[in-house]
């Protein structure tokens, strides 16, 4: 099996750990992923909640600062490893975001609920790092090439393409669309490679992320296409995942019938456990929350009271709150069993025996 190299930085393993925001993916799990040869996201989602630079007020500037903070976390537990940064566009600071990444020496940014469309305009004084889109179909990978190039002279490092039918999180799909069977992940992969490469001669890495879980599942992805893999869910069933036990002991709980779609005041659907999704909801409503953070482009929660404040709601579960706190999971969070280290999973992924051989 090859390593993966994206612009500038490689790594032995074909596999980059999904951004998990509100501190999911934090330092502690990106930097241990990047220790044991794979590629390490850290969210920049949510970081300021957790942080002493927060001071209930400067959320966006706490934000920033957080991420340098973990930034620095993560590159002394993995030195020269290669450890990057998951921005979301729907977030209103998003050119702020980028911009601490950069400066807190994010080895590549990876950004989705959204188009990315001036990624490249933003790290213009940071050619070294890589610039990675997530998409979920073959027309949002050649809106956003075409724009690069033309406005900026800039193709997209790898592409990301993430399978609504089984990605945790918020889903780049209409919720009428996902789940029917209609969405074919690898033809997607396919698709945006042969676009890349007919229309722009350009041969980077294309990457399926969503319902990856064990060896097989990364075989049949290489074979369909793949040149690696981005996987969320396992990740967080690990001693190193900076989120809460109680959070992991949900996915350990937790079956297939818990895992559903639900409406995000962002204005998209996400996967997660739904089965507390009515308590989610009226805890904002008894305490009648005024949004705190303004931390959201469009939020039907901060202009109508609509649904819930989400990074609360996630923050909740990140500190073990399963009663009122949001669960964000991909599909196979059912097939959780036990809590493993990162290493281990690199080494069910990657058979020791197969390295020595190599
Ligand atoms: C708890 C959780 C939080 C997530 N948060 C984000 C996020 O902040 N930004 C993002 O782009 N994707 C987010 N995702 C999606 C993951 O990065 C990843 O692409 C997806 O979960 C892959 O599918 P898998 O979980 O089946 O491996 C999240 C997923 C989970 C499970």
């Amino acid at each position: 099996m090859e390593g993966l190299t994206i612009g500038r930085h490689s790594v032995p393993f074909p596999v980059i750990q999904g951004g998990m925001g509100v501190r999911i993916s934090a330092a502690r799990l990106a930097g241990n992923v990047a220790l044991n040869g794979g590629i390490g996201l850290i969210a920049a989602a949510g970081l300021a909640l957790g942080s002493e630079h927060f001071d209930g007020k400067n959320f966006f500037a706490a934000d920033n600062q957080a991420l340098i903070d973990e930034l620095r976390k993560a590159y002394e537990i993995a030195p020269d490893g290669v450890i990057g940064v998951n921005c979301m566009v729907a977030v209103k600071d998003f050119d702020g975001v980028v911009r601490a990444a950069c400066e807190g020496g994010a080895k590549l940014i990876v950004s989705g609920a959204g188009l990315p469309m001036t990624l490249p305009g933003l790290t213009a004084d940071y050619p070294d790092v890589a610039l990675v889109p997530i998409v979920s179909s073959i027309k949002a990978a050649e809106l956003i090439t075409r724009k690069w190039h033309k406005s900026y002279k800039r193709f997209p490092d790898a592409i990301v393409v993430e399978d609504p039918d089984t990605a945790g999180g918020h889903l780049g799909e209409k919720p009428e669309l996902i789940g029917i069977g209609q969405y074919d992940q690898y033809a997607t992969v396919r698709g945006v490679k042969n676009y890349l490469k007919e229309k722009w001669q350009l041969e980077v890495p294309v990457i399926a992320a969503g319902g990856i879980w064990d060896r097989a599942d990364l075989q049949y992805a290489l074979a369909q296409g793949a040149d690696g893999v981005q996987m969320g869910t396992r990740f967080v069933v690990t001693e190193e995942c900076d989120a809460d036990d109680a959070f992991k002991q949900a996915y350990l709980d937790c079956t297939k019938d818990d895992i559903g779609l639900m409406m995000s005041p962002a204005g998209l659907p996400g996967r997660a456990l739904i089965g507390n999704i009515e308590q989610v909801r009226q805890h904002d409503l008894d305490l009648n929350v005024r949004c705190p953070s303004g931390c959201l482009k469009k939020c039907a929660y901060q202009t109508a009271q609509e649904r819930f404040c989400i990074v609360r709601a996630l923050e909740r579960s990140r500190l073990g709150d399963m009663e009122t706190g949001l669960v964000f999971c991909g599909s196979n969070a059912w097939k959780a069993d036990r809590i493993t280290t990162v290493k281990e999973i690199f080494e069910e992924l990657f058979p020791l025996a197969e390295r020595a051989a190599v």
